[in-house]
């Protein structure tokens, strides 16, 4: 894999996937997957996969999504997985490896500045590995361009942050602890990006997309898969906005912020883990 440089309009998250970002996602990857699976699950469903097409999978991280989707569409078909992250994707390889699936390859490569594969793929899939481009609008053109004529693009990506208790409820603990952070604006490449269904909608139609829906899916997850609260607070605060607030923080408002959190978090304590509102748009468009 030849290595990618934190240079061009995405520089700033190159940076972050292949330094903290990718890190924690490596090590915590077992718990993300089990915690976001519901999400992609239900996209690969509203994408209705096929035996024999070829899929490519957008920031497919530690390849999770790839291998279900390489299952899903069997020897006959094949599933290239795409992102910028070199630690992501050395998991992810291994992961494959582990599988023994001969149909999923996977190519460091930033979807936003290319090169792409063109005429190439029956799908375009993401979970959740979508809304990090800088220009969404030339990301999504050249995810047209990869297509066939025909081809189909489906993607699960977050709704507004208040409908996401499970990352929400750590940062009203913590928040009252730490110094204000600096804003975000809500077009800023992040987790909620695209969490403005109409914003979405007119990126994918200026990039040539059509019959495009944007649905909700609201669910609950167990908070990082977990049983244990305490395994549940320590994933909060490795993880996730609330890692970035108590980024500089001293030891004792660490305790503290500690504390606050796991108070917060007991209360939705169940028999299946901390169970905690989440909700995903599931966009799905065509290549008219
Ligand atoms: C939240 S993670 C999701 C990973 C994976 N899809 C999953 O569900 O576990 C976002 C992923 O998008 C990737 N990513 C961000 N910007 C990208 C870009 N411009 N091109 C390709 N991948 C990108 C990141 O490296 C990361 O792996």
């Amino acid at each position: 894999m030849t290595k990618l440089e934190a240079a061009g309009p995405n520089a700033d998250q190159i940076q972050f996937w292949n330094g903290e970002g990718g890190e924690k996602f490596v090590r915590y990857q077992n718990a993300l997957d089990l915690m976001l699976k519901p999400f992609g699950d239900e996209a690969m469903r509203r994408a209705g996969v096929k035996a024999g097409e070829a899929v490519l999978d957008i920031g497919c991280g530690c390849g999770d999504t790839s291998i279900d989707l390489a299952m899903a569409v069997g020897v006959t078909g094949e599933v290239v997985g795409v992102d910028i992250s070199e630690p992501m994707l050395a998991r992810a390889e291994y992961m494959a490896g582990q599988s023994e699936l001969t149909n999923v390859f996977f190519e460091l490569a930033d979807v936003e500045v290319g090169p792409l594969h063109s005429d190439s793929f029956d799908l375009a899939f993401s979970r959740f590995g979508v809304m990090f481009f800088r220009n969404p609008v030339t990301a999504f053109r050249n995810v047209h361009t990869a297509l066939r004529d025909g081809g189909r693009l489906a993607f699960a990506c977050w709704q507004a942050l208040p409908k996401n208790q499970w990352v929400s409820i750590q940062m009203q603990a913590v928040l009252p602890l730490v110094p204000p952070p600096p804003p975000v604006g809500p077009e800023d490449p992040g987790p909620f990006s695209f969490a403005d269904a109409a914003r979405v909608r007119g990126i994918l139609s200026q990039a040539g997309f059509t019959e495009i829906a944007v649905e909700p899916f609201d669910t609950e997850v167990a908070l990082g898969g977990m049983l244990v609260l305490d395994d549940a607070v320590d994933f909060s605060l490795e993880i996730g906005p609330a890692t970035a607030l108590l980024k500089d923080a001293p030891d004792d408002v660490r305790a503290k912020a500690r504390d606050t959190v796991r108070a917060a978090l007991q209360v939705h304590q169940t028999k299946r883990g901390v169970m905690l509102a989440a909700g995903a748009w599931i966009v799905t468009a065509k290549k008219g």
